[in-house]
């Protein structure tokens, strides 16, 4: 670890000072030095890689080895920003199985924290996780590895039993020992009620202005992904003459909380 390594006691003392963290996800060398000079400081190995690297329609076909091939590809260039990894769909069925993927995540892929989506079925998971060292970030709201089951990508949340469900889900994933959770497509009340109840940092995307920090898919906020956006991502690149003025753009419209706007929160 360098002098200035970023870690999760780095993002809790963020929260804990009310300066938001910015995050995006990142897939390689060049786009990691990129976004740490632009002052990013999650990088998240996220399987959306298979859709926007692989042309996958989902996340569900990624496997173990990707996503060990790409978090040792960002890791490799890594100065400073905590590099989290996705655990794929299937690689933490039990919690051993989840035990020895994030071992490769973290030995092999150079990961330093690992990510994974669920609640209650994960709580015993991110436990035992929690319990040999391994740094997890939990994943509420949205699971898009659950597309199948859900039937689409929907928000979450947004019945009085539903919320109340993700926001015990969230107190009793902090309670196992996550260290960092990410909410995806929830209500913007939802959401900043739960940052506010939580003490480790919450991350969220498309889920209002009322979390400690925000993350973006980078293709879609570059303006490369094809089709419409999500409605609650910008394309950050509109205007802009580099990939790192968007970025910068990015990162300080997160810090002082200009991004997301209320055109980007549906709910
Ligand atoms: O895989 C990913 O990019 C993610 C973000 C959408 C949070 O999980």
């Amino acid at each position: 670890m360098t002098a200035k390594s970023i870690t999760v006691s780095t993002l809790t003392s963020m929260k804990d000072r009310g300066e938001r963290i910015a995050s995006l996800t990142c897939y390689d060398a060049s786009f990691c030095r990129l976004l740490e000079d632009a002052g990013v400081e999650l990088l998240l190995v996220g399987d959306s890689l298979g859709m926007v690297i692989q042309g996958q329609e989902t996340t569900l076909p990624v496997i173990l080895d990707q996503m060990v091939y790409h978090s040792a590809c960002v890791a490799r260039s890594r100065r400073s920003a905590l590099v989290v990894a996705d655990m794929p769909f299937l690689s933490y069925a039990t919690p051993e199985q989840a035990l020895m993927s994030a071992a490769r995540l973290m030995q092999e892929g150079g990961a330093q924290m690992v990510k994974l989506e669920g609640g209650k079925p994960v709580v015993e998971t991110v436990r035992l996780l929690a319990g040999h060292g391994v740094p997890v970030c939990a994943h509420l709201g949205l699971l898009p590895q659950s597309v199948h089951r859900i039937g689409g990508y929907r928000y979450q949340g947004r019945d009085p039993a539903s919320a109340q469900t993700i926001g015990d889900d969230a107190l009793a994933l902090q309670d196992a020992g996550a260290g960092v959770l990410v909410l995806e497509c929830v209500p913007a009340d939802l959401a900043k009620a739960i940052s506010r109840t939580l003490s480790i940092p919450v991350i969220g995307i498309g889920a209002g202005c009322g979390c400690d920090g925000q993350v973006l898919v980078l293709y879609d906020m570059l303006g490369l992904t094809p089709g419409k956006p999500p409605r609650f991502s910008k394309d950050f690149m509109a205007g802009k003459e580099s990939i790192a003025a968007a970025v910068v753009a990015y990162v300080e419209a997160v810090k002082e909380g200009s991004f997301p706007a209320a055109e980007h929160t549906p709910f």
